[in-house]
């Protein structure tokens, strides 16, 4: 299938965001850190994606009550806590920053999901991907491209959609743009699915 292509490509304000999130948290973790047993620190800092672009990537994925939607890098869970309350859904999410994990908890309690809601305090990069339907993913293009081994576990079928960043290396099916209502700025919706179309070089 051809990607439906826009011509928001990488220009602003997708790279201002990128710059914003990379300023204080974008770091693998050092080689001391992991000889030190040393706390592992989240690789980007939180942005929340804005509710309405939330929505429209659950429309794109085709959630329905069946899914088992993971996010990764869950802040304040929105994702999962949407998905679960709109279609009845599973949600799992993680993130390092345990003030985002008490956040997600709490929304998912206050929207009454959390018999269907899961969340932990875990890296992304430890995480067993296969019993997901459905990814989706704020981070940075390269920490999109660390996660294609966990990725290309999963079942054939199993959708991802990106907000702004693309899984480099990989071919989107669709990549759309929205504007939203809420901050009044273009993000792109990139949309794959398992198995993983490599573009050509
Ligand atoms: C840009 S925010 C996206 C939040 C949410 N997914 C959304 O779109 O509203 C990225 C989140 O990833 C978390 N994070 C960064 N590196 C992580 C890692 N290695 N493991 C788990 N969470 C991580 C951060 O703490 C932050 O909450």
């Amino acid at each position: 299938m051809r990607a439906k292509q826009v011509t928001v490509g990488f220009g602003w304000p997708i790279a201002a965001i990128a710059a914003a999130m990379m300023v204080s948290g974008w770091s693998a973790p050092s080689a001391a850190q992991e000889d030190t047993g040393k706390k592992r620190t989240a690789d980007v800092v939180y942005v929340a994606t804005p509710h309405d672009v939330v929505s429209k990537m659950l429309e794109i994925a085709k959630v329905g009550k069946d899914d088992v939607v993971y996010d990764l890098g869950c802040g304040d869970g929105r994702f999962i806590v949407t998905a679960a309350k709109k279609t009845g859904c599973k949600g799992r999410g993680y993130d390092l920053d345990p003030a985002r994990v008490a956040e997600s908890k709490e929304n998912a309690k206050k929207a009454k999901v959390e018999s269907r809601v899961e969340i932990f305090q875990q890296d992304i990069f430890e995480v067993d991907l296969t019993p997901a339907s459905v990814i989706t993913l704020y981070l940075l293009p390269r920490l999109n491209q660390r996660l294609i081994p966990q990725l290309e576990k999963m079942k054939p079928g199993t959708r991802i959609v990106c907000h702004d960043f693309e899984i480099p290396g990989i071919k989107a099916e669709r990549i759309l743009k929205l504007t939203s209502r809420e901050d009044g700025v273009d993000h792109r919706i990139l949309f794959y699915t398992i198995p993983l179309t490599r573009e050509e070089p």
